[in-house]
């Protein structure tokens, strides 16, 4: 049985501050394993309680978890509830003129728009919707710029009972066409265009040429909200502007009540093959997921100013902008633009002026931004900070520390949430004032997910050796099925060898330290097997990131006769392109570098530098296109959910 070797060795410790932890909603080791025990004695009467104290219910559930039909398991399913309802409707009594969302625009326009406001625009929409023949159970594409516009559009959806699938504002007209046919939407809301970095881009034109393509007949109603005021066409029959049919709508709306399992949402994920899958959520379950981590690992408070970076595109998007953070009645600061214009200090300017207490964001930006202004930070004045965090891929501990000393001035605790599309909020995440963290390590899950790592046998492997991550219990976030494809589901997620059908597989290599941490390791798609040793990507990539020339860095196996593979690394170094006997220097300084830091089997067979690396539009680095070129074959695979192209060109021959 072939596990996964752990090779990373991080020794730092950062045990809660005392002055965190005696607020924390969570604010000791012991509170956190009580919690935890709670769970472990009466699973079910642990969720019950939750739902019970978080969730408004119009008819309140008697059953738990019907586990009858594994794995499709339903919670709740007797309750009736809205989640619009949950999220705006509850705070009107106490709260109407709390700012929900601090929106600042691309070109830095700032717009605030209270719990009051925002829920006469969701209903004034969401009446709008019904007047053109949305119902309850009928899909609708979202395609939106990040604006206070595409979070209106989701919770109006929410409140008619209709599924939104939002697509990212990225994403070509061929994604956004398999994804309206996959869904079968009736409706899709978009804008004229977008704005990122001073760019404008079409989105009402992509739309177009779907609408032009095969098989979206579905399609009665194409919502478009004007942003930029471009000259778009307009195809009177079909097209409606949302100012127009928003303008006389009623300010009031009843919410559709709905059964707790009544889909939510669908959003799509690339697989790493195949077409995209489409993750269904259901409404109380995701509901109660959302609004737990919100105060467990965001340990939320009613002064915090709460930001999220990612786009309403991704899970992160849907469950810490739109969703868990109005639940709880939260001020949210939502950003259209990127984090480098009109410079790479933006964020940090972000944070000054709204007084972020809590910032969430992605690895991938943190790296960038130590690349383009690793000294940017201590030029803003960023003491509103009290809590910062990580999502989307393991972080390498020198990013980690950056982060922590550059950006939280070593006060705020970084909380590394390990979570997917499919878990619908976080899984494993330290609970901040409870448990002491170790760079790189999303540490403990959270109470009542029962996280673990098996061989492929299904069986526990022990602290310290690799395996399959997995979650032994059914949860009330999890994935209820695949759109369309309850088959495709059961096969990818719960499949027979590894814990009989009943174990959600993750799809990712982990590991446990000795204390019981958790590692992250990367996909199991990615793992490398050299001389028979199964090794992850995370730590070789981390170990090349600790030296002080690189940025970034991604690692893949290529085959080899001999050792089975050998590692290539690919990597982005901090400061100029080197050329001539310099690229020769860096790569025997960094092979060496590795050597010492991991051990000869991980020593880099081969480096190539590049300006950048190939990464989804999330900021996924894609490795399977690495692959293709280290092996020195041509891609073929299908590249359209890659952000630059253009840097395959550059990364296909060994750097010289
Ligand atoms: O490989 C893990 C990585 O991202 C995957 C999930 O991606 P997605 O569905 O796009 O959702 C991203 C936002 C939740 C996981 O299977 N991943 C996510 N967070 C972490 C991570 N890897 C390591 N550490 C994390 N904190």
């Amino acid at each position: 049985m072939s596990t996964i070797e752990s090779v990373l060795n991080e020794t730092r410790v950062f045990p809660p501050k005392e002055e965190f932890a005696r607020k924390a909603n969570i604010s000791s080791i012991q509170a956190y394993l009580t919690l935890c025990a709670e769970a472990e004695l009466d699973y079910q009467g642990f969720w019950a309680k939750q739902a019970r104290e978080q969730i408004l219910w119009h008819k309140p559930f008697t059953q738990v978890l019907d586990d009858r039909t594994p794995p499709f398991y339903q919670w709740f399913a007797d309750g009736v509830l809205n989640v619009s309802y949950n999220c705006l409707d509850r705070h009107l009594a106490t709260q109407a003129d709390k700012v929900a969302i601090i929106f600042e625009s691309d070109d830095g326009e700032v717009i605030q728009s209270t719990y009051r406001d925002l829920h006469q625009r969701v209903c004034q929409l969401a009446n709008a919707l019904k007047s053109r023949n949305v119902k309850k159970g009928d899909r609708v594409i979202i395609y939106m710029p990040m604006r206070i516009e595409a979070v209106v559009a989701m919770q109006a959806c929410a409140r008619i009972g209709a599924i939104h699938s939002v697509v990212f504002g990225g994403f070509s007209a061929k994604s956004l066409h398999e994804r309206i046919v996959d869904a079968g939407a009736i409706a899709v809301i978009t804008a004229d265009e977008q704005v990122r970095g001073g760019k404008h881009n079409p989105l009402k034109a992509t739309v177009d040429e779907v609408m032009n393509m095969n098989d979206v007949a579905s399609v009665k109603c194409v919502v478009v909200y004007r942003h930029t005021g471009a000259d778009i066409p307009f195809n009177p029959t079909r097209d409606v502007w949302w100012h127009e049919i928003t303008q006389n709508a009623s300010t009031h709306c009843e919410p559709e009540w709905v059964n707790a399992e009544h889909p939510l949402f669908t959003l799509y994920t690339s697989g790493s093959t195949g077409k995209p899958k489409g993750v269904q959520h259901s409404s109380a379950g995701y509901l109660l997921g959302t609004k737990v981590s919100m105060q467990w690992i965001f340990d939320y408070k009613p002064a915090d100013v709460f930001w999220c970076t990612a786009d309403i595109g991704w899970i992160t998007g849907h469950s810490y902008v739109t969703y868990g953070p109005l639940a709880m009645g939260a001020t949210q600061v939502i950003f259209e633009g990127i984090p480098t214009y009109p410079n790479a200090g933006r964020f940090w300017e972000i944070i000054q002026k709204h007084k972020v207490t809590t910032f969430y964001t992605a690895p991938t930006a943190i790296r960038s931004l130590i690349k383009l202004g690793a000294d940017l930070p201590a030029q803003y004045d960023l003491s509103s900070l009290r809590l910062l965090g990580s999502v989307g891929e393991p972080i390498n501990p020198e990013a980690w520390m950056w982060f922590y000393e550059k950006v939280g001035q070593s006060r705020c605790p970084i909380v590394d949430t390990w979570w997917q599309t499919e878990t619908g909020c976080h899984m494993i995440a330290p609970t901040p004032g409870a448990v002491a963290l170790k760079p790189g390590s999303c540490t403990f899950p959270l109470p009542g997910i029962f996280a673990a790592i098996v061989d492929e046998a299904g069986c526990d492997v022990e602290n310290g050796k690799g395996g399959f991550l997995v979650i032994k219990k059914p949860f009330p976030s999890q994935i209820r099925t695949l759109w369309g494809d309850p088959v495709r589901f059961k096969k990818t997620y719960f499949p027979e060898n590894t814990g009989s059908g009943k174990y959600y597989l993750a799809g990712d290599s982990a590991y446990r330290d000795k204390d019981g941490y958790f590692w992250i390791m990367g996909r199991v798609d990615d793992v490398l097997n050299v001389s028979g040793h199964r090794l992850g990507t995370m730590e070789i990539e981390s170990a090349l990131v600790a030296h002080t020339l690189v940025a970034e860095a991604a690692v893949v196996g290529k085959p080899h006769e001999i050792k089975g593979e050998v590692v290539i690394a690919f990597v982005v170094l901090k400061g100029q392109f080197p050329h001539g006997e310099e690229v020769t220097e860096i790569i025997h300084t960094l092979r060496e570098w590795v050597a010492k830091e991991i051990g000869p089997i991980a020593k880099p067979e081969e480096i190539r530098f590049g300006e950048n690396l190939p990464k989804t539009r999330s900021g996924k680095i894609m490795r399977r296109l690495l692959r293709t070129l280290a092996k020195g074959e041509e891609i073929t695979q299908d590249i359209s959910t890659l952000e630059n192209p253009a840097i395959l060109e550059q990364l296909k021959h060994p750097s010289k």
